[in-house]
């Protein structure tokens, strides 16, 4: 019996890709294990976003082939995802002696891969990166099939080429997965126990593009939504990421109609001055943001709204951050990734190298998070007091408590019975930090 470990990097994508590996491997008697101590395999699922994913993965996988050749370490290691399909063989001669490569597109291979190579030590195929035809479709859902939250992939790969974005090199083409195959993936989650879904691809809002019509002026993905928010016992959907470009109206006007939406949307806007979003070939302009937000609120009363935003992309001066810090501060980010430009082989805008100094990086994003730290810590504050619908997920990481969510995607930590998980209880809140809210049953 062989005991494997996945280590993830990067976004919800990639979480949802070790999850259907892990699902995988179990069906074919491996043991997942959530440790790595004593694990015999131990794969690294990947991001290529910023330099530094690529790195802290590529250190990884070096620290367990040392651990190996001082006799310590797993029988076999592997890179798989993003940066095993960006990097390719190149890995190979950072890293000599890794066992197994393989790409964002052949995972549902990997246990043939294993297989492989545990019968024959030295093989002649260790890099699979090959290109499927259309949607790949899903992996399956974690086996233990008690997921009260669950993330549902709907589309893959990107054909946007922003300028300083790798994945469209990671991921492929803009592919949607036909609706018949999500809808029964949702009811299969819902008949196992799921309340909540998320739908993930790179720009959801363009879900359908190409392969699907509009019909009675909905768009594919609304249709979807509605489908989805159809099926019994889902009783909570979100989405993400979009893209300001193609978030219609039928969109927005589906956060009024659609109870089952929560009261959250991620709404990734980059920078806030219209000459760096040209450069980043970001097709709007600031001013979409500002009323993308404003109709989304309206649609919905007490929505909040998340972002990504890159400071130091070339030629961001400091009067073009200037105008980003005062649309993040105007429209009340609560939530924000918000990253340090990071110039990436392959991509569009890797020819404009990386002239913004990094002292002037660190100095805006230092400024950006100070701004949410305390918006949200603020924002958090005010819920102390107000009753909260939570769906409460399961225990608390640090054990003895529970953790749940609000519509709104505060993460609330509370006391009560392991028989509350899975349902959506009313919480009273009686403690806030700058992450978290901390509450009871009401
Ligand atoms: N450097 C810094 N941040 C990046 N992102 C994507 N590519 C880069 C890069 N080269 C950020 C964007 C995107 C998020 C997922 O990662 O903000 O929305
Ligand atoms: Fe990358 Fe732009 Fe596609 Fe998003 S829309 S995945 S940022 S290329």
């Amino acid at each position: 019996m062989h005991r494997v470990h996945i280590r993830t990097y990067g976004c919800q994508m990639n979480e949802r890709d070790s999850e259907g590996v892990a699902a995988l491997l179990r069906a074919k008697g491996y043991v997942v294990q959530d440790d790595e101590a004593g694990a015999d395999i131990v794969l690294v699922n990947t991001c290529s976003i910023r330099g530094l994913a690529e790195e802290k993965a590529i250190g990884k996988a070096d620290h367990l082939l040392r651990a190996r050749r001082e006799g310590r370490g797993p029988r076999l290691v592997g890179i798989l995802g993003c940066m095993a399909q960006n990097r390719g063989a190149e890995l190979l001669d950072r890293l000599p002696d890794l066992d197994l490569v393989v790409g964002t597109q052949r995972l549902r291979h990997i246990p043939d891969h294993l297989g492989r190579l545990l019968a024959d030590p030295a093989p002649a195929r260790r890099i699979d990166l090959a290109e499927e035809a259309g949607f790949e479709d899903a992996l399956p859902g974690r086996a233990d099939g008690r997921q009260v939250a669950a993330f549902v992939s709907i589309q893959q790969g990107c054909d946007m080429r922003c300028a300083y974005c790798v994945v469209p090199r990671t991921r492929g083409p803009e592919r949607s997965r036909p609706p018949e195959s999500i809808l029964a993936e949702i009811r299969a989650l819902a008949a196992a126990g799921t309340r909540e879904v998320t739908l993930l691809g790179q720009i959801v809002n363009q879900y359908g593009r190409g392969s699907q019509r509009a019909e009675g002026g909905l768009s594919p993905f609304v249709r979807l939504l509605r489908q989805v928010a159809a099926i019994p016992g889902i009783d909570r959907i979100r989405y993400t990421a979009c893209h300001p470009i193609g978030y219609r109206a039928d969109l927005v006007a589906a956060h009024a109609d659609i109870p089952e939406l929560c009261a959250h949307v991620h709404l990734p806007f980059q920078s806030g001055s219209d000459r760096i979003l040209r450069a980043m070939r970001r097709p709007y302009l600031a001013e979409r943001i500002r009323r993308l937000a404003a109709s989304l609120r309206a649609a919905r009363p007490g929505l909040t709204l998340s972002t990504d935003v890159i400071v130091g992309f070339p030629g961001e001066t400091d009067a073009d951050f200037a105008q980003t810090e005062s649309l993040f501060r105007e429209l009340g980010f609560e939530h924000g990734f918000l990253f340090k430009y990071s110039p990436r082989p392959g991509t569009p805008g890797h020819a404009l190298g990386d002239p913004v100094p990094a002292p002037d990086k660190e100095r805006r994003l230092a400024r950006l998070q100070e701004l949410l730290a305390l918006r949200s810590s603020t924002e958090n504050l005010r819920q102390i007091g107000t009753t909260q619908s939570v769906l409460v997920e399961g225990p608390d990481r640090r054990g003895g408590r529970l953790m749940g969510r609000t519509e709104n995607e505060r993460r609330v930590i509370l006391d009560g019975p392991s028989s509350l998980i899975g349902h959506i209880i009313p919480v009273h809140v009686t403690a806030a930090g700058q992450t978290y809210l901390e509450g009871k049953p009401a």
